[in-house]
């Protein structure tokens, strides 16, 4: 998706930036970890697949993704991006004729980062750049039944559960913005600020992510 090519939204614990082709080649290493491919249910992709996938999710209308970075270590001056780099989170409207539906998917792929609350966070952040970027009102995620983490995660978040795919091994939780848990999450939010992404350069001023277009 083009709309968030230029936008970086910072977060308490996390800096969300568009995924790019430099992010490729660590998000590939991540990726042949046979524990990352069982908890995403992903196939693994050869470098050059990963790039064509990252080009996919740049341009496709109904695709939005973010890598997400450590904001401590990405504050430092001489840090590289690359470097700073722990997971990512996507969105994917699912359906052509309902644009306000939307599949949630986060992985914090640096083992060492999980459980220290950056999944609620970015999770939390993904939710209202949907809603208030997006015009989202329904999310949903399809989680492995033995992902015990992430289900409790996206509970957590007021996500339900809605179908099982013995299948598959998956659940399927959705979540419905009503307007109580919209003006929640935005008021929950309001500290994340949205600004324009320029890889490399120091941090300018922003405002409210609520508050720019
Ligand atoms: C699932 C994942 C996104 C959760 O993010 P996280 O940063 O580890 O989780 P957080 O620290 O933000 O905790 C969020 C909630 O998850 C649950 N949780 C976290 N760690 C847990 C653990 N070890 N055991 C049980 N529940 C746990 C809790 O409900 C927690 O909320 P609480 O701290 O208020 O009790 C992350 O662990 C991850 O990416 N794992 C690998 C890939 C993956 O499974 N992706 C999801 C695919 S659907």
């Amino acid at each position: 998706m083009k709309i968030n090519e230029n936008t970086l939204l910072e977060g308490d614990k996390v800096v969300l930036v568009p995924y790019n082709d430099h992010h490729v080649p660590r998000y590939h290493e991540w990726m042949k970890s046979p524990e990352l491919q069982l908890l995403t249910a992903s196939e693994p992709l050869s470098l050059e697949q990963e790039y064509e996938m990252q080009r996919s999710w740049r341009e496709d209308n109904d695709k939005c993704t973010f890598i997400i970075l450590d904001k401590q270590r990405w504050s430092e001056p001489a840090a590289q991006e690359e470097q700073c780099m722990l997971g990512d989170v996507n969105m994917f409207l699912t359906d052509p004729t309902d644009l306000s539906l939307a599949e949630l998917e986060i992985m914090i792929a640096e083992p060492s980062y999980r459980g220290k609350g950056l999944g609620k966070e970015v999770t939390c952040m993904m939710l209202c750049y949907g809603i208030s970027k997006l015009g989202i009102q329904k999310f949903e995620a399809k989680i492995g039944l033995d992902n015990t983490v992430s289900i409790a995660m996206f509970k957590k978040l007021h996500f339900q559960e809605l179908s099982v795919c013995k299948v598959f091994g998956e659940v399927t939780l959705g979540m419905t913005v009503d307007p109580s848990l919209r003006t929640k999450l935005l008021g929950d939010m309001a500290y994340v600020k949205e600004r324009q992404y320029q890889r490399h350069s120091s941090q300018p001023t922003g405002a409210g992510v609520m508050t720019t277009t």
